[in-house]
């Protein structure tokens, strides 16, 4: 039996040291760069928030608007990539062709040695700009329809809504749209981030190494929580049907998960959560009160009656699925939403990792088997 300790999930264990973002559960604080991620959702925008994770300080006026033409400039894939997102087959899932549209960027696109900080700012640029052209084009090919050409006119978060719909979004979705890609852009040493530290430690290019953390992404631990709380939202169907709901979920199985609950590092109430729920609310004024926001109150109280106590309350999954329905988005786009977000943390992490490099290289308890005969083949039982 061996005697050293693995921590499964390396939960706990500390793998870098990083000034990217600070997050402290007990007291529903998550900070970018230092500054409060509510203030950001309220007061900044997309493009903004993303000099700061990358850069370490918000930009003067002159770097914003610089940054802002260069990611416009940068919106338009190469029309070959539009050539091979339309050979995928239009049953994929969208995660899919996000991540073989931006492995492929790696191959259209010279600028991607790791080693050059030139050519590491416009790989970031690059990427930043065109990862949600890629999931508008894969989104609108699959139902048969031309993708729309980026809007030149537009802001990042606004011009996406633009190449879905073909219309400008009113300024309050505008708003909840770029609080929903600031409070996903982030969030310290999580599976995808982590993901991508180790895959550009091997001086990958950029292109691969954020292909693996869409990967990485894609999972139904990591990025696609936001679906699954839709689905719930649907089975339950109304506010009366929320008690019976969680009360024969909870008697069937007395471990049952809600989903969209429960945090590996809050124990109250996402901040995250709470800010969005305030955006949402406004949007909701301005059009009609989604059904499903309401369940999803109703739920929130109700489940406090059983969870509350063990520290599991809504985290910001629990809202943004109800908010992008709301805004007419299909399901299985949410979780390339939030990559078009966590680019920006992916990134930030990744010119960290570069500044001080060196391969991740862990070690193993090897517990297998030791000085095993070779037995030929005619001799196997
Ligand atoms: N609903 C009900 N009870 C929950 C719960 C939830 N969503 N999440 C945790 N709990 C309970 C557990 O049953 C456990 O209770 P017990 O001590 O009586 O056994 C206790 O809270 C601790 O849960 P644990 O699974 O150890 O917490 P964790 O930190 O390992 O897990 C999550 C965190 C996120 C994986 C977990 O909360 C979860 O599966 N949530 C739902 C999926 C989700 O929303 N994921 C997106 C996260 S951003």
């Amino acid at each position: 039996m061996s005697q050293v300790e693995i921590k499964p999930g390396l939960a706990d264990v500390p793998v870098a040291q990083s000034g990217v973002s600070f997050i402290d559960g007990k007291h529903a604080r998550l900070s970018y760069r230092g500054i409060a991620v509510e203030t950001l959702a309220l007061e900044s925008n997309f493009e903004e928030t993303t000099w700061l994770l990358i850069k370490g300080e918000l930009p003067t006026q002159r770097e914003l608007t610089n940054f802002d033409q260069s990611l416009r400039q940068r919106r338009s894939l190469h029309y070959r990539l539009i050539e091979l997102l339309k050979q995928l087959p239009e049953n994929g899932h969208p995660m899919d062709s996000l991540q073989t549209g931006v492995a492929a960027m790696g191959m259209f696109y010279p600028q991607r040695d790791a080693t050059n900080p030139a050519q590491r700012w416009e790989a970031s640029l690059k990427l930043i700009a065109s990862i949600p052209t890629i999931v508008a084009a894969y989104a609108r090919l699959r139902q048969g329809k031309d993708p729309i050409s980026p809007h030149p006119d537009l802001d990042h978060a606004s011009n996406f809504y633009w190449m879905l719909f073909g219309t400008v979004p009113t300024p309050s979705v505008r708003k909840v749209l770029n609080a929903c890609l600031i409070l996903h852009a982030e969030h310290s040493m999580n599976a995808s981030t982590f993901t991508a530290r180790v895959t550009s430690s091997s001086l990958a290019n950029p292109y691969a190494t954020i292909a693996a953390a869409v990967g990485s992404l894609s999972g139904p631990l990591h990025g696609g929580a936001n679906e699954e709380v839709l689905q719930m939202l649907m089975e339950i169907g109304s506010v009366e049907k929320v008690k019976p709901w969680l009360d024969e979920k909870r008697k069937a199985d007395p471990h049952f998960k809600v989903m969209g609950m429960g945090h590996r590092v809050y124990k109250v109430k996402d901040p995250r959560a709470t800010v969005l729920q305030e955006l949402a609310e406004h949007v909701f004024a301005e059009s009609s009160r989604p059904v499903l926001y309401d369940i999803a109150l109703a739920l929130e109280s109700y489940a406090a009656n059983f969870y509350s106590a063990k520290g599991v309350y809504p985290n910001v999954d629990f809202f943004s699925g109800v908010v992008y329905r709301a805004l007419g988005i299909e399901t299985d786009l949410f979780t390339p939403i939030f990559a078009i977000a966590r680019i920006s943390g992916w990134l930030a992490h990744w010119h960290e990792q570069m500044k001080e490099n060196r391969i991740y290289r862990p070690e193993q308890d090897y517990i297998g088997k030791m000085d095993a005969p070779y037995v030929p083949i005619d001799k196997r039982p």
